[in-house]
Formats: C-alpha cells, sequence, structure tokens
C-alpha cells in the first residue's frame, strides 16, 4: 500500500539524505519515476498538482500510485501539491493520497495558521502528511504564479511558531528558489535554511527543484531539506523525447512508439535528481 510521507522524511532529515518528489502527469510519468526508485533502491514520493488532479482525477490517481505501491519494494507515498484549498484536500485524501500541501502562503500569516491547522486536523485521522508553505516561493506551478518582486523568504522565527502553533508534519520555507528553470542560477540563503533548520526539527522541504546546480543541492539537504520537488525538468525531458520522434517521423501514430523513449528520459533524469539528493539505497 501507499505509506505516508511523514516516515520517510523523518528517516531522511535524520539521516541528513533528501528524498525526491516528482510531480507526474500521466501515466508513463508515473511509471517512469517508480522503474527509477526501483531500480535504484530508492524511497518515493509521487506527487500530482491541483491541475492534474482535475485533469485525471484523484481516484485514477490514486489508483495508479496504489498499483506501483503494492508491487514495488520500496516505500512510495502519493503527494497532493501546492493544494489552495481545503475541499480539494479533503477529496485527494477520500481518493487515498497519503500525503498533502495546503498552500495558503499568499495568506497573511494569522490566515495560513488557522487554514493550515484545519487541515492538520482532518488529515491527522487519516494519517495523512500535511505539507505547509511559509514566504513565498517564485515562479510558475500550475495556477499559481509569484512574480520575482512578490516572492517572499520565509522568517526563521515565524516558521518556528507556525510549526508550533499549526501540528504540520513538514514545511516548506521559502528560502531563494522558484519554480520553473532559472536564469542563470538561484539565489539560495543559506543561513537562512540554517537558521530555520535551527529552530523547527521537522523535515523542510525544497520547492523549486529543477535547475538548482548539484553542489547547492546537497548543501541544502545536509542543512536539512529532506524533500526535494521536481516538476519542470521532467516535464521537459519527456515533451522533448516526444518532439524527437515526431521530427524524425512526423506520420508516427503508436503511442508506445513515443510514449517509450518519454518513459526512458523521465526515469534517467528522476535517477540523477535522486543520486544528488542522496536517497539511493534508502529504501
Ligand atoms: P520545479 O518546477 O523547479 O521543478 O519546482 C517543482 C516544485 O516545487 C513543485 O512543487
Ligand atoms: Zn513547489
Ligand atoms: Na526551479
Amino acid at each position: 500500500p501507499l505509506v505516508s510521507s511523514t516516515s520517510l522524511l523523518e528517516a531522511a532529515r535524520a539521516g541528513g539524505y533528501g528524498i525526491g518528489a516528482f510531480n507526474v502527469h500521466t501515466l508513463e510519468m508515473l511509471q517512469a519515476v517508480v522503474d527509477a526508485a526501483e531500480e535504484t533502491g530508492s524511497p518515493l514520493i509521487l506527487q500530482s498538482t491541483v491541475g492534474t488532479v482535475k485533469h485525471l482525477g484523484p481516484d485514477y490517481i490514486a489508483a495508479a500510485a496504489t498499483v506501483a505501491a503494492n508491487r514495488s519494494r520500496v516505500p512510495i507515498a502519493l503527494h497532493l501539491d501546492h493544494c489552495t484549498d481545503f475541499a480539494t484536500i479533503v477529496q485527494c485524501i477520500r481518493a487515498g493520497y497519503t500525503s498533502v500541501m495546503i498552500d495558503a502562503s499568499m495568506l497573511p500569516f494569522e490566515d495560513n495558521v488557522r487554514l493550515t491547522k484545519q487541515v492538520v486536523e482532518v488529515a491527522r485521522a487519516a494519517g495523512v502528511n500535511v505539507e505547509a508553505e511559509l514566504g513565498k516561493v517564485g515562479g510558475v506551478e500550475d495556477d499559481i504564479v509569484v512574480a520575482e518582486h512578490e516572492a517572499l523568504m520565509a522568517d526563521p522565527q515565524e516558521c518556528a511558531e507556525f510549526v508550533e502553533r499549526t501540528g504540520v508534519h513538514t514545511l516548506a520555507p521559502a528560502i531563494g528558489t522558484a519554480h520553473g528553470i532559472y536564469k542563470g542560477e538561484p539565489k539560495i540563503d543559506f543561513d537562512r535554511i540554517r537558521r530555520i533548520a535551527d529552530l523547527v526539527p521537522l523535515p523542510l522541504v525544497l520547492h523549486g527543484g529543477s535547475g538548482i546546480p548539484e553542489e547547492q543541492v546537497k548543501r541544502c539537504v545536509s542543512l536539512g531539506m529532506a524533500k526535494m520537488n521536481i516538476a519542470t525538468e521532467i516535464r521537459i525531458v519527456f515533451s522533448d523525447a516526444i518532439k524527437a520522434v515526431f521530427a524524425d517521423n512526423p506520420q508516427e501514430n503508436d503511442p508506445r512508439k513515443y510514449m517509450i523513449p518519454a518513459k526512458k528520459a523521465v526515469k534517467e533524469a528522476a535517477i540523477e535528481k535522486m543520486r544528488m539528493v542522496g536517497c539511493i539505497g534508502k529504501a
């Protein structure tokens, strides 16, 4: 069965490694990251955005993830990424998600606390992990768009107060990374991560994983970032592999002919990220 991400992430923070969390949009993308985890003995967090939940249906996604988990020798959790509304969270928990993110980072602090607390209450009964965000991660993720000048770093004292008052299991503090591919390098505030990690003993979550140079990923993980979210890079390699098939053969009409190379590309990219965060062999 699918497992809650809480124990996986607590083990990761305690062990000084990170777990790759991959946003998947199709059955083939899901299978590709599962293959990557299996082949490398890595614990895995499958994720879907709210947009993909609407596109595929939470029950279809949960069913596919459950089949993967039941067959697998590595632990697999299913997480809902960046959800801003309570109703969708309840719907996904009912469908079988074992982890959810309530993203109320656009609300004032007190409102973020209140909404996150409500989610923690419904999740607790189901044994579901809750992730919340403080500060504002820049860039574009699904329907959430945060311009560079609107991005906001998380305040360490507020992080400590927030986890104390809400009872969340995992915290995503904005520390300078952004969704999408960076122009140049991300400007990560490592000292801020250190100060947050000193005050918050929980697994921390690194958003905006695509495009962060390896050495910076490793530094983040060593400071307490126990989960790294990857969306954009696997979408790009998946789509590029399909485009390459059609560039060579515009008449191709057998989905397997373009899905097989697309799957292979996602699997390879996922293994590379698993290697970066150090979760290979930790299953
Ligand atoms: P990237 O788009 O940079 O991979 O970020 C992923 C993410 O944080 C999903 O929540
Ligand atoms: Zn994110
Ligand atoms: Na990114």
